[in-house]
């Protein structure tokens, strides 16, 4: 089996595997301190490792190993050995491999690693007669074409370098979609992952903010396009407003998968980060310098688009509050794409046209776009968001300073370093500030913010959950989230609506009004788990997984029924399936 391994495998088995089985130890090693019922249950009785639905199920691969530890005994699963022989040392150590056997495997995956192919060969040998001989018996059919398919979607909506969300839909580079759209590349790409990123980065302004949209090519299906915005960043030209700030946080797990890695791959992905690391921060910056008003560290938004939650309800009242008078003709042309049931309404466009006018008019100057808005709302999305991405900057940053050597970092670079850690340490404690005054006690979860009519907005979205994600509320909030989060659930039949399943206006089809977002449930189970709340985040991956299997790979999916909606073959719910579930 080795060799057969060996001969077809590839770099493919080392990517996928080697993630599931790191994202499987790291869960099995929660159980066994007791973080689980199951993992309880283990350490009580001493028996053999058969418990634990939530986690072990996952990994079939994880088992067999698991019980030949607990046995003592030597287990034939070479594929599993040959990852867990990549993985560092304590964690290969703690599952107790003998080490005749652990040599073996190194042996054996060296060969693996020579086998290096290219992307269809890659996915050729998914499909191979000898590669399903080889690692058949534990990758069903269905799993193949399911990451075949995903695989598919990303090279498709590949324009060299960056992503498009979807084909003529969203044909350009989109900031938070670019960001989770990597984490599906460094699957079995981790070099074409940081490409992405880098990208995006060729947008950023001289005031350091990363703009929505970054338009690499010139494509007429798409309003509003370079032509309307006239924002002064012309290459490549842009939007002028920005997007939840995510990028950090998808650099950080790139960057951690990659530590699992090959030494090379691991310093190519020093080397990208600490390249990202400095414009990531100023973009960062960008948010407080040019959006926290209130100086208390809770930013606004001046757009919906800003949001990424566009249609959320939370802008309903708000967005009242947006004179359409000097709004001039224009054509949309996102209904020549999608149902217009599924789309914001002509009403809810006009403003934001004419929000964009307005911008237009000041050129994009923050501090008179902060005078001239009639829209500045504090999203819990990109606060909690931008709550995470500075732990993570800060996570980065200290893997940085402890590489600093292998980096060849100079004094002075290795000091603005340890400065920009003091600053994020500050950035962190302002943004959980701000988000703290995001907490609506009448909602009984996080709200939005209407900071021109200074008071919170009382409309319950799953944006809320994203607090747990950032790690922010204590166990009495997170508590009261997560039985929020299951009452929700209850009222469903695929988790996570983006709106309150039981209010008079939830609209399961209509752009986050309704409908469940894949990156968006990701985040909430990762959150959940960080909180060591397993059952429920295993439920909204259960859905998840079971939307890919049942749908397709949609922008979105209604929450009643499991039908996707909006685009077709999208970019981040692909990613987030390859990331997220790669044992589909
Ligand atoms: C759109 O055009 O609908 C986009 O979401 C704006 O970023």
């Amino acid at each position: 089996m080795l060799d057969a391994a060996a001969r077809v495998g590839g770099s493919w088995v080392g990517a996928l595997s080697r993630r599931r089985v790191i994202s499987c130890i790291e869960r099995v090693e929660v159980c066994l301190r007791g973080g689980c019922c199951a993992g309880k249950r283990l350490r009580q009785s001493g028996t053999r490792h058969t418990g634990c639905e939530s986690v072990l199920a996952r990994c079939p691969l994880i088992v067999p190993a698991m019980n030949g530890n607990a046995f003592g005994e030597e287990t034939s699963d070479t594929m599993l050995l040959m990852e867990l022989t990549k993985l560092n040392t304590t964690r290969s150590d703690y599952l107790g491999l003998p080490d005749d056997v652990k040599s073996r495997t190194v042996e054996g995956f060296h060969g693996v690693s020579d086998a290096a192919t290219t992307d269809e060969e890659e996915d050729r040998h998914i499909v191979d007669n000898s590669f399903s001989v080889a690692v058949g018996q534990y990758m069903s059919k269905q799993y193949r074409k399911t990451i075949v398919s995903a695989r598919d979607v990303l090279r498709k909506n590949d324009r060299g370098g960056y992503t498009v969300p979807t084909d003529g839909l969203y044909p350009f580079q989109w900031n938070w979609d670019a960001s989770f759209t990597a984490l599906g590349w460094s699957t079995w790409k981790p070099e074409r992952a940081w490409a992405e990123l880098h990208m995006l980065f060729k947008g950023q302004w001289d005031d350091g903010m990363i703009p929505s949209i970054v338009f690499h090519q010139y494509d007429d299906r798409y309003f509003p396009g370079p032509d309307t915005w006239q924002s002064p960043k012309v290459d490549p030209p842009t939007t002028g407003i920005t997007q939840p700030p995510v990028v950090a946080s998808c650099a950080r797990y790139i960057l951690q998968v990659s530590q699992h890695g090959d030494e090379d791959v691991h310093l190519r992905g020093l080397r990208n980060a600490y390249t990202l690391f400095h414009p990531i921060l100023r973009y960062h910056r960008w948010f407080y310098k040019a959006r926290d008003h209130k100086k208390m560290g809770r930013v606004s938004i001046h757009h919906p688009w800003e949001s990424g939650m566009d249609n959320s309800p939370s802008w309903d009242e708000a967005l009242e509050h947006v004179s359409t008078d000097n709004l001039p003709n224009y054509q949309r042309k996102d209904l020549m794409h999608v149902d217009a049931d599924e789309r914001p309404t002509q009403t809810q466009y006009d403003r934001f046209m004419s929000l964009v006018f307005s911008f237009r008019d000041v050129n994009y100057d923050y501090a008179q776009c902060a005078q001239v808005s009639q829209f500045q709302v504090a999203d819990t999305c990109v606060n909690a968001l931008l709550l995470k991405a500075n732990k993570d900057l800060a996570w980065i940053c200290a893997k940085l300073i402890s590489h600093h050597k292998r980096l060849s970092l100079s004094l002075e670079e290795l000091e603005a370093l340890k400065s920009a850690q003091r600053e994020l340490r500050e950035l962190i404690d302002l943004s959980s500030r701000g988000m703290d005054s995001l907490w609506n006690d009448e909602l009984g979860m996080y709200s939005c913010y209407d900071e021109r009519m200074d008071k919170l907005i009382n409309v319950p979205t799953s944006s809320a959950f994203l607090a747990l994600y950032a790690r922010h509320p204590d166990r009495v909030r997170a508590r009261q989230l997560a039985d929020k989060l299951a009452h929700w659930l209850d009222q469903v039949k695929y988790g996570v609506p983006s709106y309150d399943p039981e209010s008079p206006m939830f609209d399961s089809v209509r752009y986050w009004r309704g409908p469940v977002w894949l990156v968006v449930n990701w985040m909430i189970a990762e959150g959940l788990e960080a909180y060591e709340f397993f059952e429920l985040a295993e439920r909204v991956r259960r859905d998840s997984r079971a939307l890919i299997k049942e749908a397709g790979s949609y922008e979105y999916f209604d929450p009643m029924t499991g039908e996707g909606c909006g685009g077709n073959c999208f970019s981040w719910t692909s990613a987030i399936q390859l990331f997220w579930f790669p044992d589909l």
